[in-house]
């Protein structure tokens, strides 16, 4: 109930700060791209990156209120990668967040376009934003390793190139922990580090990222078999189309849950270590494990 509760606040929080971007008014002759920009990022996720970085920044000590611009940058990053994830040239999928995507209403060329300023646009957020120049640029660098080469962008090339092989379950880890579980990661050391928090504060964050990010591509992969379009907001047997490999094909339902459970248990007890107050982490890591979508 009190997860339901803080969530919902932070949630409120998040959309009211994104609406504030790309104001379409603002932008002439580019109204377009800012419209096309704003229809993925208002499309309503269920926005967990923006809120891990909230609730670790106020763990590690900050006002939640004054991180709320590198939420906001989280997200856009996290929209562009979603964008660019459903193209033809990759997942070719047609429904994203319950609504048609974005190459299908404007485009291949203005989604494309979309996805490069979101990710520009998320970086100008952070260094524009009131905090002070080392926390800021903490917080861009965490970011960019995220989402680079060694990052989601490696990820996805790697889930590309293993489309239609038989990888190892080693390989698979390598791929979403990139893909996946880096942007994860990211919002949990972006939020102390907007905090200005410590070393073993950040380890802490590092660690129940990277395990609840490995447990969510898990959820992912199961829900992409188990779930409904309706429900799922975006389409179902999409990996087997595009011959994925998924942890659904290589473990099977009961494997993948009990994964998921260890790595939750993972999550929890690496911030119990280090922070008093971590009902609501804890919370969020079983909703994540259990999620319908
Ligand atoms: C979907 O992320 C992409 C993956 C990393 C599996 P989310 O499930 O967080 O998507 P939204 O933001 O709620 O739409
Ligand atoms: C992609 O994983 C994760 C990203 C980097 C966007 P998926 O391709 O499984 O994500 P969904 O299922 O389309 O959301
Ligand atoms: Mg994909
Ligand atoms: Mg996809
Ligand atoms: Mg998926």
């Amino acid at each position: 109930m009190k997860l339901d509760m803080t969530a919902v606040e932070y949630k409120n929080l998040i959309d009211r700060g994104l609406d504030g971007y790309f104001r379409t008014e603002e932008t002439f002759p580019l109204h377009g791209l800012a419209e096309s920009m704003r229809y993925s990022l208002l499309a309503g996720g269920k926005r967990i990156r923006p809120m891990l970085v909230l609730e670790f920044c106020r763990l590690a000590g900050g006002d939640p209120q004054t991180a709320l611009p590198v939420a906001c940058a989280i997200e856009m990053l996290h929209t562009y990668s979603l964008i660019h994830d459903d193209l033809p040239c990759m997942d070719d999928d047609e429904l994203r967040r319950g609504r048609p995507t974005n190459h299908v209403v404007y485009g291949e060329c203005t989604a494309t376009l979309a996805g490069d300023a979101l990710q520009a646009e998320a970086f100008g957020t952070i260094l524009r934003s009131d905090l002070n120049a080392e926390r800021r640029a903490r917080c861009a660098m965490h970011l960019a390793n995220a989402v680079g080469l060694d990052g989601m962008c490696g990820g996805q090339y790697l889930d590309m190139l293993g489309e239609g092989k038989e990888l190892t379950a080693k390989e698979l880890d390598e791929i979403n922990s990139r893909k996946t579980g880096a942007l994860l990661t990211a919002a949990c050391l972006m939020g102390v580090a907007a905090a200005g928090g410590s070393e073993k504060q950040e380890d802490a964050a590092a660690r129940y990222g990277a395990a609840i990010g490995a447990a969510f591509q898990i959820r992912d992969d199961m829900l992409d078999v188990l779930s409904t379009e309706s429900e799922l907001g975006k389409p179902i047997g999409s990996d087997r189309e595009e011959k994925k490999n998924t942890y659904m094909a290589l473990y099977g339902e009961e494997k993948c849950a009990s994964l998921v459970e260890r790595l939750t248990a993972a999550a929890k007890d690496a911030v119990r270590e280090c922070f008093a107050d971590t009902e609501f982490l804890c919370s969020l890591a079983d909703s994540l494990a259990t999620r319908r979508k």
